[in-house]
């Protein structure tokens, strides 16, 4: 598939066929394709700048960090707008956390994603690939086991337990941890958010506030697609940092770490990125932070939040093959179960056949991960959730053009 076009919540390819997106291509398209204040704060600032350096004072850059910090919880007054992606974001708040505390230890949860460069590869806590031989050690990481959606506790029983377990780990690891790290949501494990969620992350940060461990949420997926913007906001989470990246530009390259004062110990030069920071970005940015924030576009977001939630969980235990829906605001999941067909393959031929049909999803595990732009409207969502559930149907009748593929034996299991 060659994608040639894109317009709010569509794309085109070459032959000319149009798909819906509910995966905001890399998760960042926060205001669709080519929103018109977007592209009209990105067409002035081509007319007037190509790109200004950090020595110099910018209105351009106070007036977008001005915008976004007053989305974002009051405490996290400083705000490094410098920063390209969110990897490196993430990297920027867990090094003001070290340099703070003067440890190294990271605790986070095992199977997070945070990124792709060394520190968010260690991170992960996968193991056994190839590419772990390429990134060194990960002794530095206290991983807590919370489970992932392929083990067989459902989430909202888990979310206690999990908390219990998570809060006793910073206790354990406390005086020699720099940091806990968190992403709130975790899309890329099949979207944590069960209905204990808000309750375990408040305990591990009421945690981190006794233990004077600092608390750094990775917002990256979040910001924008939640109401309030951001989880910490939504469900009153005192976080010490927040790592921004994806939907703060509307899709343009750009990333931010938001801290309290305290953090502010970065020398010059330690992370602030050439091009982080552009002002083509950070002129986006300061349009995408007004739209969102306008009162008529966030009672039209919370309408069209609701109306998603519905529709999902109306469906689930009615239509055969669906176990779960978990998820905030637009960020959402189905958790897959047939019952002729491994899950984790019925996915991949669900997003298939989904492609073939116009629509955009992707897969994470048994789960199809929805996180559509937020300008969508709610007769788009209906639209588009139809297709996916006559989808699912049609797998589940053997009536889909894809097949689905059988389960490989696993041969590392055999005994002699
Ligand atoms: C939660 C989370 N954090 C960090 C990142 C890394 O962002 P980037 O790809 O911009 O480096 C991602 C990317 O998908 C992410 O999902």
């Amino acid at each position: 598939m060659e994608f040639v076009r894109g317009e709010g919540v569509h794309f085109w390819d070459s032959c000319g066929r149009r798909y819906t997106d509910l995966s905001s291509q890399t998760m960042n398209t926060l205001l669709g394709q080519r929103h018109p204040a977007v592209t009209a704060a990105v067409g002035r600032e081509m007319d007037n700048s190509t790109f200004s350096d950090q020595d110099f004072a910018s209105p351009l850059h106070d007036g977008a960090r001005d915008a976004l910090a007053s989305l974002l919880p009051p405490q996290l007054e400083v705000l490094n707008l410098r920063i390209n992606d969110g990897s490196s974001a993430v990297e920027c708040a867990v090094k003001q956390a070290r340099r703070a505390r003067g440890r190294g230890k990271i605790l986070t949860i095992k199977g997070i994603y945070l990124g792709q460069n060394n520190l968010s590869i260690h991170m992960r806590g996968l193991g056994e690939r190839p590419m772990d031989l390429l990134m060194g050690g990960s002794e530095d990481i206290v991983f807590a086991p919370i489970p992932l959606p392929d083990l067989s506790v459902p989430f909202e029983y888990a979310d206690a337990e999990n908390g219990q377990a998570l809060s006793e780990l910073i206790g354990i690891h406390a005086d020699t941890l720099a940091c806990v790290v968190l992403d709130p949501i975790m899309v890329s494990s099949g979207v944590f958010g069960g209905r204990g969620l808000a309750s375990l992350l408040r305990r591990a940060a009421e945690a981190c506030q006794r233990l004077k461990v600092p608390l750094i949420f990775d917002e990256c997926q979040t910001f924008g697609w939640v109401p309030d913007f951001t989880l910490a906001n939504h469900w009153d989470i005192p976080v010490d940092m927040m790592a921004l990246g994806k939907g703060i530009a509307g899709g343009l390259p750009l990333a931010a770490c938001a801290s309290r004062p305290q953090f502010d110990n970065l020398d010059f030069g330690d992370a602030d990125y050439t091009n982080g920071g552009h002002n083509l970005s950070v002129a986006a940015c300061h349009a995408t932070c007004q739209f969102i924030s306008r009162s008529d576009e966030l009672s039209r977001f919370r309408s069209v939040c609701e109306a998603m939630a519905g529709i999902l969980e109306d469906e689930i235990g009615r239509r055969k093959g669906l176990l779960a829906t978990r998820g905030v605001g637009l960020i959402r999941c189905i958790e897959m179960r047939p019952a002729f067909a491994d899950p984790v393959a019925f996915c991949q031929a669900l997003a298939k056949l989904l492609m073939e049909r116009g629509i955009f999803v992707r897969t994470y595990g048994p789960c199809i991960g929805l996180k559509p732009p937020r300008i969508i409207e709610a007769e788009q969502i209906v639209d588009a959730l139809g297709e996916v559930f006559a989808a699912v149907d049609d797998l589940n009748a053997g009536k889909a053009s894809v097949r689905i593929e059988a389960p490989k034996p696993d041969f590392s299991k055999t005994t002699a």
